[in-house]
């Protein structure tokens, strides 16, 4: 963003990843299958993605809980993990009740307090984006809370990231998107959404000739964007 641009009118976070930690997933692995956790929580998220893109393409949208779980049926069993209906259920829970990143809820309230509406915008359903609303303690704290739903498309298709002006009555640049997912900081870059991509993982910037308005390493970043 140069000197020129005028600060942003409204905040559309990314959830999963962005606003909620999905590491406690990676914990919960770990303990399920000593020494495959890690490897199970990372290809259970690409392929939760993966599988977003392809029926997305497709025209064959399914919600994003179903998805979730057929990515983590799909990856234990591409581990060669015994996945009890149980372990499932476990693992599946803690998708449901996700901490926050420890700097968000000072993020959040200071935009409040700044007068600036704070959203998301996910590929998460209602019902779970519901529940992991409100088992981080955020409910107080986000409005409007978007789901790609009914679109029937996944982010980045930009029918899906249309939900969010039409929803504010905003133009895509008055509205910074934030997010952690560097393929979504870039689709919502391409989209002409204000974007910030949250780093936190130290990546190297997604090779596709767009860089998002800006990078940073934690959500307090989003702050700079608004001069107290
Ligand atoms: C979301 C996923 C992509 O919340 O993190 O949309």
């Amino acid at each position: 963003m140069d000197k020129a641009t005028p600060a942003p009118r409204a905040v559309l976070f990314d959830a999963y990843g962005t606003l909620f930690d999905v590491y406690s997933v990676g914990l919960a692995a770990e303990q399920l299958f000593p020494g495959a956790g890690e490897r199970l929580a990372q290809m259970w998220r690409d392929k939760q993605i993966e599988y977003s893109r392809l029926t997305s393409m497709s025209g064959r949208y399914q919600p994003f809980w179903t998805l979730t779980r057929a990515a983590l049926q799909f990856s234990a069993e591409r581990l060669g993990l015994a996945l009890t209906a149980e372990a499932e259920q476990r693992l599946l829970n803690e998708y449901r009740h996700l901490s926050a990143f420890p700097e968000n809820h000072a993020v959040l309230a200071a935009l409040k307090q700044r007068g600036i509406r704070a959203g998301i915008l996910s590929n998460g359903d209602p019902p779970m984006l519901a529940s992991a609303v409100k088992s981080a303690g955020m409910a107080e704290l986000l409005d409007p809370v978007l789901s790609v739903h009914a679109t029937q498309r996944f982010k980045t298709d930009p029918a899906a990231y249309a939900i969010g002006p039409t929803a504010l009555g905003l133009q895509a640049r008055e509205i910074l998107f934030v997010s952690s997912n560097g393929w979504d900081a870039i689709g919502a870059t391409w989209y002409g959404f204000t974007t910030l991509w949250v780093n936190r993982a130290g990546l190297p910037l997604e090779r596709l000739g767009t860089t998002p308005t800006r990078t940073g390493t934690s959500l307090r970043d989003v702050l700079d964007f608004f001069p107290s």
